[in-house]
């Protein structure tokens, strides 16, 4: 069957935005990407991280900032195209993660992970879709989560964050795929990172950055539209959320509901 997006044989002709490249899924995304031999700006707050993550590797750019920040995106994007020539591809890998009950949830709390997770894509998007649109091609790359799916206690903003990304991922299929674009939704499981150290509960299927690096890139480079692994888990989760909500409720109580 034909991919939904345009493969990418060759990474050395691809100048990659890695936002959220400081630590865990990013951080590993970004070698992985460098060793295939791609231009990669790394961008985060943290910018010693971010600077062990490069290496000595010619084609990296370290690009700190703060995804907050609306000036920060402008003088990044401007930095980087002054080096690279160019995005050809930008992957929103960044979040923010409180594991909380739903009664725990202040609105403060709620606003900056939603401005982290949710909004910095959008001031993402406004930056790089003008130049995208005008050459008719590039990627974005959106890094949601299987906590999308489904409504799971825990994930009390994080969750409806990732909901929102899938969402805006398969609109942005259907505005910019007809012009020439590339669209990638990416959906995890769980992976062993800084984000999930928050976790006080089992988590099944757990993956090594580096193992979901690897498969990020595969699906890139195969075109999919959505790259979710390890499958063993996301199948399940996805059968989870076609069930009748009477089942569904009931066998989430046993399988992931905390007490
Ligand atoms: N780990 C999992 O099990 C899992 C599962 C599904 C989906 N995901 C998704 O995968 C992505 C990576 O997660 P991870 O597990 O690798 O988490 P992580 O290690 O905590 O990495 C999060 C990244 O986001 C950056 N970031 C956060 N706030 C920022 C800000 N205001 N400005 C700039 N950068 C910011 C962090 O950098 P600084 O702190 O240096 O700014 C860091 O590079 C996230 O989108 C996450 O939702 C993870």
């Amino acid at each position: 069957m034909a991919s939904l997006n345009t493969r990418i044989h060759d990474w050395s002709r691809q100048r990659v935005w890695l936002i959220g490249a400081s630590s865990g899924i990013g951080a590993a995304l970004a070698q992985d990407l460098l060793s295939a031999g791609a231009q990669v700006a790394l961008s985060a707050r943290r910018a010693d991280r971010l600077e062990t993550v490069a290496g000595d590797a010619a084609q990296a750019l370290v690009a700190p900032f703060d995804i907050l920040n609306k000036d920060g995106w402008r003088d990044r994007y401007a930095d980087i195209c002054a080096r690279f020539g160019g995005v050809d591809l930008i992957i929103f890998c960044a979040a923010d993660y409180h594991p909380e009950r739903s009664w725990e949830v202040t609105s403060e709390g709620a606003a900056h992970t939603l401005a982290v997770n949710l909004g910095s894509v959008y001031t993402g998007l406004a930056t790089v879709l003008p130049d995208m649109l005008a050459r008719g091609s590039g990627g974005i790359a959106i890094v949601a989560s299987v906590a999308g799916y489904l409504g799971l206690p825990n994930a009390s903003v994080y969750g409806p964050s990732k909901a929102a990304l899938i969402n805006l991922a398969e609109l942005l299929y259907a505005d910019l795929h007809p012009r020439g674009l590339g669209v990638y939704l990416i959906n995890p499981g769980f992976v062993q990172t800084e984000l999930t150290a928050k976790n006080t509960f089992a988590m099944p299927a757990l993956q090594t950055p580096q193992a979901a690096a690897s498969a990020i890139r595969g699906g890139l480079s195969d075109g999919a539209f959505e790259i979710h692994f390890p499958r063993r888990f996301t199948l399940i989760i996805k059968l989870l959320r076609w069930l009748p909500y009477r089942l569904r409720f009931a066998l989430m109580t046993h399988l992931v509901v905390p007490t």
